[in-house]
């Protein structure tokens, strides 16, 4: 409410015509936010500190407009609550993961496969992605609209990329809870429907995507070079926030060497809010608590 009344008109028409989606953007910026003030260090990724800072803004914030588009929610092993931190660690400084740093975190519709679970798509429908803390010599986040790298993309390559041409890989995280059968789809189109509103489930760091044969492998190199072409650099800091329409708007992270505070913490602290249209779809998941979900094995990947 504190959002709403705060917020100009324009913006709040913005987010409701996205969640509307007759015409949607791909992205959204939001400028000049408030930010919590005193960030007192950068706590671990997956343990709740209310203490690292004084206030709530940033998570308020996230929420307010992930929840103007559509439902925040969040699954169990990306994130324990519904705001999510993204956190550079030792541990997982290799992983392609929100948490990774030393590896170029490239394109990709998050959560991709999912979007082919059975009848029900668990894929989000958008994130929502802000600045805590900031890494002066921190990553960029990408974005590319995928409608404009299909745009310069040969009748042909759009043929073999709207084709059930290939596997899709369950993201690392949900790879963990699943077992082997299920770890990849059958063969799936990368895109569906009009290409002026396609739904796109492509990912383009190493090994996740499996093309069938090499026609469909070159389309997909195809469409990664027109994906890098039409992408741009965002720089993820306090007082900015994004949110990516993931139906067909992809991201990427760079790779990056964490910057440290004097205390040895990361200065990298971004928060992330995923998002659905409702959450149908995720009714036979374990409820873990309000929004948090736990995948059960009875979906199927189709
Ligand atoms: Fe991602």
């Amino acid at each position: 409410m504190a959002a709403l009344r705060a917020m100009p008109r324009r913006i709040i028409n913005c987010l409701s015509e996205q969640k509307a989606s007759l015409n949607p953007l791909p992205y959204i910026v939001i400028e000049n936010l408030p930010k919590d003030e005193e960030v007192l260090t950068t706590p671990d990724a997956q343990i709740f500190t209310p203490s690292a800072k004084k206030g709530f803004i940033s998570e308020n914030l996230a929420i307010a407009v992930g929840a103007l588009i559509g439902e925040p929610y969040s699954i169990v092993h990306e994130g324990q609550n519904v705001v999510n931190n993204l956190i550079p660690s030792l541990e997982t400084k290799k992983e392609y993961t929100g948490l990774g740093s030393e590896v170029e975190l490239d394109f990709h519709i998050e959560n991709a496969a999912l979007k082919y679970m059975g009848d029900r798509n668990f894929s989000p429908s958008g994130l929502v992605l802000t600045g805590v803390r900031h890494d002066p010599k921190g990553p960029l986040t990408r974005v590319a609209d995928a409608r404009e790298a299909l745009r310069t993309l040969s009748e042909d390559d759009i043929n073999q990329l709207s084709q059930p041409l290939y596997r899709i890989k369950v993201p690392y995280r949900w790879r963990l809870s699943m077992p082997g059968e299920m770890q990849e789809t059958s063969l799936v189109p990368l895109i569906q429907g009009n290409i002026d509103l396609p739904e796109v489930a492509a990912v383009f760091y190493p090994d996740m995507v499996i093309p069938e044969n090499e026609v469909a492998a070159s389309a997909f190199e195809n469409f990664y070079d027109a994906i890098r072409k039409v992408s741009f650099g965002i720089d993820i800091c306090p007082g900015r926030l994004i949110y990516v329409d993931n139906r067909f708007t992809l991201h990427s992270r760079d790779a990056f060497k964490p910057s440290l505070d004097e205390s040895g913490r990361p200065l990298r602290w971004v928060q992330r809010v995923i998002v659905a249209s409702n959450l149908w779809n995720h009714r036979n998941l374990n409820q873990v608590k309000e929004r948090v979900f736990e995948p059960v094995l009875e979906p199927v990947l189709v």
